[in-house]
């Protein structure tokens, strides 16, 4: 009897918030807005269907480029929604996480993302770890560097100390305890990573969707986890039959 493989890890780059809000006329803050209405509704899809983890691609290192006008107002809605959507994270049992260099963020959006992983601790259903000023090799970057010190403290206690492997950069990235995600979204129909999750994507499947993010409703989920089911992943093993 087959049983369908489910994806208990997916990561989705929620692109195309701007495309959204220009073919309206609108400005690009606004397709912003929408896409965060977008990403409650599939974090709602996703904790139903079983999903156990989901990182969503919210801010990269390399967002910092874009205008004030449109990067103030992503910091805004951060700063307003993220600690006071507690009532949905409790009504979907959601524990909040973070990737990325917190340091990085405005103080006052580092508070409010610290009180929303405080508040949610104790929920055990889905994990939602939001990527913010998030990218795969500043992660690297900084678990590499974390590496060096523990290790550089190692030394100074017991002497020696030997090469580093691949499991040493594992355990010093931002969630060593989340799985690799099994599926990687991508909305708005562009096909590269922007730099997310570089390190745990190594055997991820991709699905490009072309719908813009702040179109994304429960059936495009649904059409991603399907499509993930039928494929073979043999993490460079042979292939069964
Ligand atoms: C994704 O949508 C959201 C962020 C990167 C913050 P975009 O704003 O990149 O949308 P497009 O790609 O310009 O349409
Ligand atoms: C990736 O989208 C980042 C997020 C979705 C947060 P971008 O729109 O920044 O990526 P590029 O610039 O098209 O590669
Ligand atoms: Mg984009």
């Amino acid at each position: 009897m087959m049983h369908k493989a489910t994806a208990a890890h997916v990561g989705i780059i929620m692109d195309g918030n701007g495309r959204w809000a220009q073919q309206r006329g609108l400005a690009r803050a606004q397709g912003h807005t929408e896409g965060l209405k977008a990403a409650k509704r599939i974090v709602k899809a996703a904790a139903d269907l079983g999903v156990q983890f989901l990182t969503l691609y919210v801010f990269s290192t390399e967002n910092w480029k874009r205008a004030a006008d449109e990067v103030g107002p992503i910091m805004a809605l951060l700063k307003q929604h993220l600690r006071a959507e507690l009532d949905f994270y409790r009504e979907n049992n959601l524990r909040i996480r973070h990737a990325g260099d917190a340091g990085g963020l405005p103080p006052d959006i580092q508070s409010e993302l610290a009180g929303a992983i405080e508040d949610t601790k104790g929920f055990s259903g889905m994990q939602v770890v939001l990527a913010i000023n998030y990218g795969g090799r500043n992660e690297i970057a900084r678990a590499v560097r974390r590496l060096f010190a523990a290790e550089a403290a190692q030394r100074a206690a017991q002497g020696g100390g030997g090469g580093f492997s691949e499991g040493d950069i594992a355990r010093f990235l931002d969630n060593p305890d989340v799985p690799d995600p099994d599926l990687i979204i991508r909305s708005a129909g562009e096909f590269r990573t922007s730099n997310f999750m570089l390190w745990q994507s190594a055997y991820s499947e991709y699905y490009v969707s072309q719908k813009f993010w702040p179109d994304w409703d429960r059936a495009d989920l649904e059409a991603a986890l399907e499509s993930f089911s039928g494929r073979a992943r043999p993490f460079g093993g042979a292939r069964a039959g």
